[in-house]
């Protein structure tokens, strides 16, 4: 396990105070907190003062008062700071946490010139690793993995895309932030946020002898990357999921800054299922894909299920939710589908009344232009990967500021 010591700067721009993993903590909690007591023995031993806590806050506090307001209604918000007398407890989670391998985040305690931390291809495959062995912690999560509603959360995160003004997109990640997060088309996005909370970090209160009470509101961070900006995480979470779940390779690159809530865009850029091509064609043109690009897409829905709750849909598109393959498109053609006879909204159901179709699926096959593609990748699952691999790559990049001549990075899946 790599330490770090020193300062970093967040992807964001946070500049975040890392102090070692837990011998070097223990070490450090010990000896600030002995230094602070008064000595046991008789014998005068000359007053040594306290280190003075450094406050580098991480996250930064909203600015604006509205973005105060919209932070206060972070939909996947971590717990808030608590009074100080519950410092002991949380600075044994926060050991206990060192125990199982998290690094010890603080905004104290270092007086070393700050150090700009610049993740490297390592740190990101770490990343990777880390959601790709909790991807099916939860068994009894859906079909037993978390893999599908990641897809579902990177895409729903990339698809606010506007092409004409060059708004929305991953970059930003503000469905964090209601009314984003409230839109109908993400409900259920904050299962996929919450999982992920934890890779990112976990905002503790500060117990007193870190940071004076006055300053309670600055939170003692214990996470694995806090480093890495939601907007990233999100759309990396995207590619985990997929080769994870036995997909093709996603090539990623970082480079994505989280906004504020002033940047949520306007409800109404996602795709509705219970329409048909026309609307497809608006939706998907916008961000700038074409009808082979809009099929390949579509093949996501392998993947996953819907659920009433969300939705109002039901049920799942394929017998092997949680593993990618082309059987979307081969069960589209082939099935003989019915329109279910139930309260919910129109869909369609095969004979085994075991799979669904969403009338935004079946209009696939009901347009001209768009049903050669969908033949093409029922016969050709090589085909498909490899377009559907590109133009989710597209997909997660729209309307992303990259540096110039940043790379692309592949990962190594966990299985291979
Ligand atoms: C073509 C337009 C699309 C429509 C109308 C659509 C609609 C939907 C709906 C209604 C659900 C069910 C949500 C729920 O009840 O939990 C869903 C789930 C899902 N969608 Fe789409 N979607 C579209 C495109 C896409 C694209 C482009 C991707 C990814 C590249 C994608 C990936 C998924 C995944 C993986 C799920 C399953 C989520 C889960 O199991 O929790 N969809 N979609």
């Amino acid at each position: 396990m790599k330490c770090f010591q020193g300062s970093l700067e967040a992807s964001q721009g946070n500049p975040v105070t890392r102090v070692d993993s837990l011998p070097r903590i223990a070490a450090t909690v010990l000896g600030n907190t002995l230094q602070c007591l008064p000595p046991l023995s008789l014998a005068r031993s000359p007053a040594r003062p306290c280190a003075p806590a450094r406050a580098t806050p991480f996250p930064h506090p909203p600015a604006t008062p509205s973005a105060r307001a919209a932070a206060a209604s972070l939909s996947s918000e971590p717990p808030k700071p608590v009074g100080s007398s519950s410092s002991l407890v949380y600075l044994a989670g926060a050991a206990a946490a060192g125990v199982g391998g998290y690094y010890f985040y603080s905004q104290s305690a270092s007086s070393a010139t700050p150090k700009v931390f610049t993740p490297t291809k390592e740190d990101f495959q770490k990343v990777y690793n880390e959601i790709a062995g909790r991807l099916e912690e939860k068994d009894d999560y859906d079909d037993g993995s978390y893999g599908p509603v990641l897809v579902r959360l990177a895409w729903h995160a990339s698809g606010t895309y506007d092409k004409e003004t060059n708004t929305g997109g991953s970059n930003g990640a503000t469905m964090r932030f209601a009314p984003e997060g409230d839109h109908g088309a993400n409900a259920g996005l904050k299962h996929a946020r919450d999982f992920l909370e934890p890779v990112k970090g976990k905002r503790l209160p500060a117990p007193l002898f870190f940071a004076p009470p006055r300053s309670n509101t600055n939170p003692i961070i214990i996470a694995k990357f806090p480093w890495i900006s939601y907007s990233d995480l999100w759309t990396l979470a995207g590619a985990c999921a997929i080769q994870e779940m036995q997909g093709p390779t996603i090539p990623w690159r970082p480079g994505r800054a989280d906004k504020e809530a002033a940047a949520c865009t306007p409800d109404g850029r996602l795709p509705d299922g219970a329409q048909g091509s026309k609307h497809l064609r608006d939706i998907f043109y916008r961000m700038g894909f074409n009808d082979q690009e809009i099929v390949a897409l579509a093949g996501a829905h392998a993947l996953g299920r819907c659920h009433t709750d969300r939705s109002g849909f039901d049920g799942p598109w394929t017998f092997s939710p949680t593993v990618l393959t082309n059987d979307y498109y081969t069960l589209l053609l082939n099935e003989k589908w019915h329109i279910r006879k139930w309260d919910g909204p129109r869909q369609y159901q095969d004979k085994t009344n075991g799979l669904m179709m969403l009338p935004a699926d079946y209009t696939l096959i009901e347009d001209k232009a768009m049903k050669p593609w969908v033949q093409k990748y029922a016969k050709d699952n090589d085909l498909f990967f490899k377009d559907f691999s590109q133009v989710v790559v597209k997909l997660f990049e729209l309307g992303v500021p990259f540096k110039e001549r940043s790379e692309r990075m592949t990962f190594k899946p966990t299985n291979a």
